[in-house]
């Protein structure tokens, strides 16, 4: 299962994404937005990053404007490694290296196409540990 939770800045985008996962055969949370009322990015990423956590989802999907208030909150979080994404080679490293448990991307940024190539690049790929846990352990070691 994926969570998913977007401001008013990516509202439409959250949906063709959440409408091309369920497309896919996967099961999706949505945390909102529901409409394109104004709410604040970092609401969003509390909502979204307090599911990844809970261990019940594969990753977490979060999405404004331009990708970049909500990621910064987000790895405000403790055990959250999010990763602001605007290309698929970049979607598929945040996996593979960073082991990144939560994307962001743009809605202003990115058109749905893109979005969802990058989206998919970022699930086909896996993290492949060795010297890049190491690395993990001390990003996560910085939040004490
Ligand atoms: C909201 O207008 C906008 O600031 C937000 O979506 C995002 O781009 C912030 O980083």
């Amino acid at each position: 299962m994926i969570v998913i939770g977007s401001d008013h800045g990516a509202f439409e985008l959250k949906g063709c994404l959440v409408k091309y996962l369920e497309s896919k055969g996967q099961e999706v949370y949505d945390c909102g937005v529901f409409d394109t009322g104004s709410v604040d990015y970092p609401d969003i990423a509390q909502k979204v990053c307090e599911k990844v956590k809970s261990g019940d989802y594969e990753f977490g999907i979060v999405l404004c404007g331009t990708g970049i208030g909500i990621s910064i909150a987000a790895n405000k979080i403790d055990g959250i490694r999010c990763a602001l994404v605007n290309n698929a080679y970049s979607a598929e490293k945040a996996r593979q290296h960073n082991n990144a448990n939560v994307i962001a991307m743009g809605g202003r940024v990115l058109g749905p196409d893109l979005a969802i190539n990058i989206l998919d690049a970022f699930m086909n790929a896996s993290f492949e540990g060795g010297r890049h846990q190491n690395r993990i352990d001390k990003i996560h070691a910085l939040e004490k």
